[in-house]
Parts: C-alpha cells; structure tokens; sequence
C-alpha cells in the first residue's frame, strides 16, 4: 500500500501491518510443521495486538505468554485455554492466579521457589496446576548478548544440576501436575543448528524423566532484518524432527514458541520527516517517532530497513536518522542512504517492526503510544488506536 495516502488518514507516527503478510508467514510456520506432532504457540510478546493474535489463533495456533496482561490478549484474540502457554522468570502472585482461574494448557516454571509459590495459590484455589520446568540448557545462541537466554549465567530456567531438587519439590506437592520440560535457547537464531544442540540436550534430558507428554522447545526462529540468508521454518523443521523422532514416535508433543517470525517482517513504523538539520558535517533526518516508539536500534543497535516512501531520482547521501526523544540514544541509523532532496513533510518507512515494536514501546517524553493499522488489499483499518500522555495523565493521582 502506498504510506503517502495511508499518512494522510491516519496521523504519523503510526505502525503499519500487512495482513497478507502475517498470513505467509503463519501458512510458512504451520506448513513446515504439519507433518509432525508439533504444536505452534505464537509469542505474544512479539506483537500483542489482539488483531493479529486472531489471525494466528484462525490458523489453529496456540499462544505463548509471559503475564496475566498477556493472556487476557492472547484470549481476546480468540486462541483457546488449553492452548495457552506461560513463561516468565518473575510471575507475580496474580500472574500465576489468573493463569490458573483462565485453566491455561502449561505454566512454565522457571525456578524452584516458584514451584512452591504456584502449588500454595493452587492450594488456595482448590485446583491443579499443570505445569512444565523450564530448563536452562547451558548453550549458547549466536545473536546478541541481550537475545540469548540459554546460558548458565542467564536468569532464565532451572539448570540441569537442580532438577534434582525440583523434582524433589514436585513430588511433595499433589497441587502440581508436571507434564512438561521447556526452555527457550535465545531469539533472532538465524542458523538451524545453532537450536540442534539445544533441541538435542533437552530432547536426552526429556528421555531420563518419566511421565512427561510435552516438550517445549521455545521460539528464536530469526528474521533478515538486512536481505542476507537466513533460516526459514522449513530449514528449522528438520532440525526440531531429528532431534525429537524418537520422542514424537511414542506420542510425546513438541511445542514451539515463535514470536517474530510471526510478526516482525508484517509491521511498518510509519514516521513523517520533522527537520533536515546539516551538523558537523552530517545529514540530521529528524523524524516525528523516536525510541519511546521503536527501542531496538537503541536496546540491541538492532537494524531496520528503511526508505521514502516517495520514488527520487536524486542521489544518495548518508544520513543520521534520529527521533525527538531527548536521548542521544536515539537514533534509528547512522549512515543510512537517503536521497538527498530528502524534505520536512517525507513520509520515512522503517520496516520489519512488527515484533517487539509497538509491544516494547512507552510514553517516555511524554509521547503517546501509536496507533496500530492493518492493511487487508486495498483496506485498511485502525486496529488499535493511539493512547495519548493526557489518557495517561488520566491515570495520575493530586499530588
Ligand atoms: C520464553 C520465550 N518463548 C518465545 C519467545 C519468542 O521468541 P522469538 O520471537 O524469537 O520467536 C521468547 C522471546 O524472547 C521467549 O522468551
């Protein structure tokens, strides 16, 4: 669709998401897998509109949360309980007790204090908590620092060493049925075997337990934020089948969690060029988002595509692309090409900001957070609109 007549319905910034998008890449995800006893659990965390939840739900995909808010989404979208999934190294006393009242499939624990947290709500509750033990499988996924969640000193999960104690722990307590083993190895993994040797230590320590019928395998499957190759389902499928055959064989169900795979390359942050400012030898592009809106090149120097959204025949030149958040952490790109006869009023794309984009964004500066628009063909719609500093403000208490 073209953003210069989106950007005159909808006021910039905005996130822009491509329906026929998330659709390719659900059919890519759930195509790969079909002819195994896999289960998809679509990260809600990447993308947590309620929109793009159902698409994932109407392909008979289930959802990945981390917290109470989390799930309440996950069931608006339209995904079933029992298909609900949850991780989180720092549930809270009312994360884990609407978790239970909702009846989610799995609760993942992540420590063993929490196996005793979670069985005294259960207590109170008078129900069963069904419940799997994330472990940290102690291997390391080549991504940034930030992305990686399987290594010994990360504080995600039990180690192998402790479980053990766990077991011990499980064993004491009727409230909790353990029904599966899980981990997460890390995201943005754009080589299949950097998962195998996760997939294959957790595939060995699900076949020492007895009892288990789950095996959940985490997401991480990345995305080519730069064009260059990477990874698709269909190369991860294989991988996740020679790990787990033997285990698929005697009915054992393998879950996966992908979050960005789903989401990131649908979504577009549409932003409006505020200022052409030449400083100290460079070319400031002055955009109306800024890091409140998109965090990643900030949190992770993560990087995004970006381009006008007009055609010019002008040449290139480098450009520093920064928002208005009053932190010189914010930039979007440094050296980025833009046409030179770049002006206030360009509309400015930044793509594959549908996952952990809108979802991680804030009021920081007091800076709204920004309307959600799916684009269907020719149609677009608000599927969620923008949340002003004065709705915020709403919520302030006299001082
Ligand atoms: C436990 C867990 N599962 C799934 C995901 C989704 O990962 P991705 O978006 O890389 O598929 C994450 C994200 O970090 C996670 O922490």
């Amino acid at each position: 669709m073209d953003m210069v007549a989106l950007a005159r319905n909808y006021p910039t910034p905005f996130y822009a998401y491509d329906a026929e998008v998330l659709r390719a890449r659900i059919a890519e995800l759930t195509e790969a897998f079909k002819a195994q006893n896999v289960s998809l659990h679509y990260a809600v965390k990447a993308n947590d509109n309620p929109a793009i939840i159902a698409m994932a739900a109407k392909a008979g995909i289930g959802g990945c949360t981390v917290t109470a808010g989390e799930i309440k989404r996950a069931l608006a979208g339209g995904i079933a309980p029992a298909m609900i999934l949850m991780n989180g190294v720092g549930k809270t006393d009312t994360d884990i007790r609407f978790a239970l009242a909702s009846g989610i499939g799995q609760i993942n624990v992540e420590s063993i204090p929490e196996l005793t947290v979670i069985a005294d709500i259960a207590r109170d509750m008078g129900v069963i908590a069904p419940i799997g033990l994330r472990i940290n499988p102690e291997v390391e996924a080549d991504t940034h620092s930030h992305l990686a969640t399987g290594r010994r000193t990360d504080k995600f999960g039990t180690l192998v060493e402790d479980l053990p104690e766990a077991k011990h722990v499980i064993a004491s307590r009727p409230e909790l049925k353990w029904i599966a083993l899980s981990c997460h190895i890390g995201t943005q993994v754009h080589n299949a075997s950097e998962l195998r040797r996760g997939y294959e230590v957790m595939s060995a320590l699900f076949s020492e337990q007895e009892g288990l019928d789950r095996l959940d395998l985490g997401g991480g499957f990345g995305v080519s934020y730069k064009g260059d190759s990477y990874a698709k389902p269909a190369d991860f499928a294989p991988v996740v089948l020679e790990a787990t055959k033997q285990l698929q064989a005697r009915g054992v169900r393998i879950q996966l969690e992908p979050g960005r795979y789903i989401a990131a390359e649908a979504g577009t942050l549409v932003t409006k060029v505020l200022y052409v400012k030449k400083s100290g030898g460079q070319t400031f592009v002055i955009v109306d988002a800024g890091m409140n809106d998109l965090i990643r090149p900030a949190l992770y120097d993560a990087y995004h595509p970006m381009s006008l959204a007009r055609s010019s025949k002008a040449a290139h030149i480098p450009c520093v692309i920064a928002g208005g958040v009053c932190e010189s952490g914010d930039v979007f790109a440094r050296g980025r090409m833009l046409p030179s006869d770049v002006v206030r009023g360009d509309i400015l794309e930044i793509g594959f900001a549908g996952a952990y984009g809108h979802a991680m964004s804030s009021f920081y500066n007091a800076r709204p957070r920004l309307a959600e628009v799916l684009i269907d063909g020719n149609e677009a719609r608000l599927i969620r609109r923008a949340l002003t500093a004065e709705e915020f403000d709403a919520a302030t208490l006299a001082a």
